[in-house]
């Protein structure tokens, strides 16, 4: 009769699409869970627990200090009569914990068989079975199998993979280490609670001998070890009474896991049904789930190459502007006509190379450009000044040099200044200065006959009347050598480089400023000797 319904329970659950589900009679004496699916009907579930569709049923979910309970809703008939000894039962289930750390993880599992009230309980190393006032009081009337993944030192634990027999009290009767004694060699296998791999727990409670027998083993075929982990006796008579249910209790602390059951299955007087392991859910993966690579490996190349583009755009900005970067002051506001920026300048000069070198002298180089809108043909002269001061005088002469025009001067046509460094920009002279033709000999230029000698010394003597009596300001030229005398295209000899020379006013003695030593005071000094109206 009993197998006929059983066959019958199972075809109704086929004819309804149900892989597994609960299997049994409603009166308490035995019932098979092969996974969870549809089994709220028999399941009354509280707290995090949930059935997922795959049947899996979860009683954490991740979630901090939570707990939750699966509590089969039919009461056990553990006595056949009231007064009556209670009755040997057997239960085997099958779990998995994921936790969130390969090493930690929080806090565990209780199988337990008894009063299904749980408004009290606490998370945590409670387990959602007891709380701190009731922990060890026989009013529980509450037997457990813990699966303990914490030690708590308060429960005397032994360690954080350990399994308990607990009687009214987390502070267990017995406990061992989790894993299991080989069948054929005797030997201890330890197992980790939080391996994330499923595992099946055999519970056993023999009435006349008040043996109570827990195994544990990894999920093969359902094989149960014989020699029990932890064993204990305890007269149960004593502790439960009607109504008593059979459940689950499990809780989170401040480690997050998720504790999950995969099948159930409950006797009274006889061992607990098998499992049927083919149609068990899956558990989640542990760790990393299995994702798309693509991200994985796209990800920090991209970002990688994002910083790496921030980074050289910002080099490259940072570089810009110190490479162009130039000094401009309040008072040089006046002088902005005859300013240049350095960056036309670099450019006109192709970055000053050495191939747009004209030649050096005592103060800097000077280089060929030609400025890049105009397209006019210039000498850039670059003299480095390591101090501040005069600069300012010196700004203003250059500008006053600046307003010079004769046909036997070279035109200063600006200035820029960076920091450490002034550039003069002239006319470029096509001929180079005379210097070349006068000591090179044959070699680079030809030798210059006496007519344009002659022509190229009445010039200079032009250029010098002319800065010495017929402009408003006396300018002193004091560097006059060959090499300031330089030759545009018509072989005209040209005075330059006044950016060296002082001013004077008309009247003012040239002699009080010593003219006479031109190397010593080419520069002249903040507050010089030197006078304007
Ligand atoms: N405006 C210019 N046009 C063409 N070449 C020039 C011009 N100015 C200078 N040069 C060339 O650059 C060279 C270097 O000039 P620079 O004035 O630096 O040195 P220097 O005249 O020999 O000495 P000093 O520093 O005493 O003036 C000159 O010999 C000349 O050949
Ligand atoms: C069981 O769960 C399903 C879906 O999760 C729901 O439709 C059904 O009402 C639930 N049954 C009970 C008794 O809670
Ligand atoms: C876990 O369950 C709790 C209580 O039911 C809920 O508030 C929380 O959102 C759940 N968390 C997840 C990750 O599902
Ligand atoms: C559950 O226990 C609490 C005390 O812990 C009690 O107040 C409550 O009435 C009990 N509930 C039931 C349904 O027995
Ligand atoms: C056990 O619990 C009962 C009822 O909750 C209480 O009256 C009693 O004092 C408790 N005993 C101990 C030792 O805490
Ligand atoms: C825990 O065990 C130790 C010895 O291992 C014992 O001294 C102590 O009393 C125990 N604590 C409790 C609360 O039982
Ligand atoms: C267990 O306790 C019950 C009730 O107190 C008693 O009748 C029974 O004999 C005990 N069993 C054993 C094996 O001691
Ligand atoms: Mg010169």
């Amino acid at each position: 009769m009993d197998n006929l319904r059983s066959l019958l329970a199972a075809l109704l659950l086929v004819c309804f699409g149900f892989g597994a589900g609960v299997l049994g009679d409603g009166d308490g004496e035995q019932f098979v869970y092969s996974g969870f699916a549809g089994a709220n009907a028999t399941l009354a579930l509280d707290g995090t627990a949930l059935v997922q569709p795959s049947g899996l049923l979860e009683l954490t979910n991740g979630t901090a200090q939570l707990s939750s309970h699966a509590v089969h809703r039919t009461p056990l008939r553990l006595r056949r009569s009231p007064g009556d000894a209670v009755r040997s039962f057997s239960a085997s289930f099958v779990f998995g914990i994921i936790p969130p750390y390969s090493d930690l993880s929080g806090h565990g599992i209780v199988f337990f068989v008894g009063k299904d009230n749980f408004s009290a309980a606490l998370p945590s190393q409670y387990l959602g079975l007891l709380n701190s006032a009731n922990n060890g009081n026989a009013t529980n009337q509450i037997f457990g199998v813990e699966l303990d993944t914490i030690q708590s030192t308060e429960f005397n634990d032994t360690n954080d993979n350990h399994v308990g027999i607990d009687v009214n009290s987390l502070k267990s009767v017995a406990a061992h280490s989790a894993g299991y004694y080989d069948d054929e060699t005797g030997a201890f296998n330890e197992l980790l609670l939080i391996s994330g791999k499923a595992m099946q727990v055999w519970v056993d409670y023999e009435s006349d001998s008040t043996q109570i027998s827990v195994f544990l083993a990894p999920l093969k075929n359902g094989a149960k070890p014989s020699t029990p982990l932890v064993s204990a006796k305890s007269n149960l008579s004593k502790v439960l009474v009607e109504p008593a249910y059979a459940g689950f209790s499990s809780s989170t602390g401040t480690v997050r896991s998720r504790h999950y059951l995969l099948g159930w299955s409950f006797a009274m007087d006889g061992p607990a049904p098998p499992i049927d392991i083919g149609s068990l859910p899956k558990l989640p993966f542990v760790g990393a789930k299995p994702r798309s690579k693509v991200p994985d490996i796209v990800l920090p190349i991209a970002t990688a190459a994002f910083v790496l583009g921030v980074v050289a755009v910002v080099i490259l900005l940072v570089r810009r502007r110190s490479r162009y970067a130039e000094v401009r002051e309040e008072w040089e506001v006046e002088f902005g006509p005859h300013r240049f920026t350095y960056k036309d300048l670099f450019r006109a000069t192709e970055g000053f190379k050495n191939k747009t070198l004209l030649g050096f002298g005592g103060f800097g180089r000077v280089y060929k450009g030609a400025l890049p809108k105009s397209k006019l043909e210039v000498a850039v002269k670059k003299v480095s000044h390591e101090s501040r001061q005069g600069i300012k005088e010196f700004v203003a002469e250059v500008v006053t040099i600046g307003r010079l025009r004769h046909r036997n001067l070279v035109q200063l046509l600006g200035y820029c200044r960076r920091k450490g460094e002034l550039l003069l920009v002239y006319d470029y002279m096509s001929n180079g200065s005379l210097d070349k033709y006068l000591y090179s000999g044959s070699k680079e230029k030809p030798a210059l006959d006496w007519a344009q000698r002659f022509r190229i010394i009445k010039g200079v003597a032009s250029g010098l009347l002319y800065i010495h009596e017929d402009f408003e300001q006396v300018i002193i030229h004091r560097d006059i050598k060959a090499s300031n005398v330089l030759l545009d295209a018509d072989m005209n000899g040209r005075l330059g480089d006044f950016g060296l020379a002082r001013l004077y006013d008309h009247g003012a003695d040239p002699q009080t400023c010593s003219p006479s030593a031109p190397s010593s005071s080419r520069w002249p000094a903040a507050g010089g000797p030197w006078s304007r109206p």
